[in-house]
């Protein structure tokens, strides 16, 4: 045994350098009385880390994507408690359409999309925030939000003390596994005050990054009408809102209305 003298006297001295085997970080080595010895600093800051039980990176991106989540999303009372179940179809469509929600729902893969065309009332909203729920208790990642609201959003992030920038908001967008934009095309505002040139610009933007993502988009209006709302970007917009899209449309009576007048 060595001496406790020989101990404290004893130099400790760089004699080379370790890949570590589980990160591949290089980490030096130590002559020490004990022997050569070394550790690698990046697995020992990953355990200390781990230790603390801090959230990571991913769970911070969801963190963050289900606070936007609950910022944007804006649902009139009417259809808050809406339900898949709560939705009696009174016209042969209606029942086409809610069995079309069913099976999206129970087949949900991030992929496909549903386009919901229909005068008002017929409950087009009501089915496409019904999904909307079901899906995000399935642990997906869901927004269901109005054209013109979603639009207002991205137009008051321009403004100097917006708390979100433009390009946050459609990084948030991109990710969402389910994003419902309800009532496209009542976004129309003069067509003289540029905004219709922009209002399709930003919605075709949307569409063109939700392309292979899940989506649903209700309208009031038909395809061809649609088209020459958006202009040169009507073509392509409907192009998008189709890509692996059921199109469906829902006919039937207004369900807000019993009278006449
Ligand atoms: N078949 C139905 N069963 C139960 N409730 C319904 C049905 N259809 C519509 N409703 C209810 O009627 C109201 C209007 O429906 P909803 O908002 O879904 O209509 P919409 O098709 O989106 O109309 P709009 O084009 O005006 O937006 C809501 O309160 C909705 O819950
Ligand atoms: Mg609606
Ligand atoms: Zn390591």
């Amino acid at each position: 045994m060595k001496a406790l003298a020989d101990i404290s006297n004893f130099q400790i001295s760089e004699v080379g350098e370790e890949v570590c085997p589980k990160c591949g970080s290089s980490f030096k080595l130590y002559h020490t009385p004990r022997g050569v010895l070394g550790a690698c600093k990046t697995c020992a800051d990953r355990e200390l880390i781990q230790s603390l039980n801090l959230p990571t990176v991913e769970d911070l991106q969801k963190m963050k994507l289900s606070k936007f989540v609950e910022q944007l999303e804006k649902v009139t009372s009417d259809i808050k408690n809406a339900s898949v179940k709560g939705y009696k179809p009174t016209h042969e469509s209606q029942i086409k359409a809610k069995q079309i929600v069913i099976k999206y729902i129970n087949e949900f893969d991030g992929k496909k999309s549903i386009v919901f065309s229909g005068n008002p009332g017929v409950g087009k909203s009501h089915l496409a925030y019904a999904a909307t729920k079901a899906i995000r208790s399935k642990g997906y990642t869901a927004v269901f939000i109005k054209s013109t609201y979603l639009l207002e959003r991205i137009k008051a992030s321009y403004s100097l003390n917006s708390n979100v920038s433009e390009e946050q908001i459609f990084d948030m967008l991109e990710r969402l596994d389910l994003l419902v934009i309800d009532d496209i095309g009542s976004e129309y505002v003069k067509k003289n005050d540029g905004y219709e040139t922009w209002a399709s610009e930003v919605l075709y933007k949307i569409l063109d990054m939700r392309i292979e993502k899940a989506n649903i988009y209700t309208t009031n209006y038909t395809e061809s009408e649609l088209t020459d709302k958006y202009g040169n970007n009507g073509p392509r917009i409907i192009s998008r809102m189709l890509n692996k899209a059921i199109a469906h449309r829902i006919e039937g009576k207004d369900y807000r209305r019993q009278e006449v007048f």
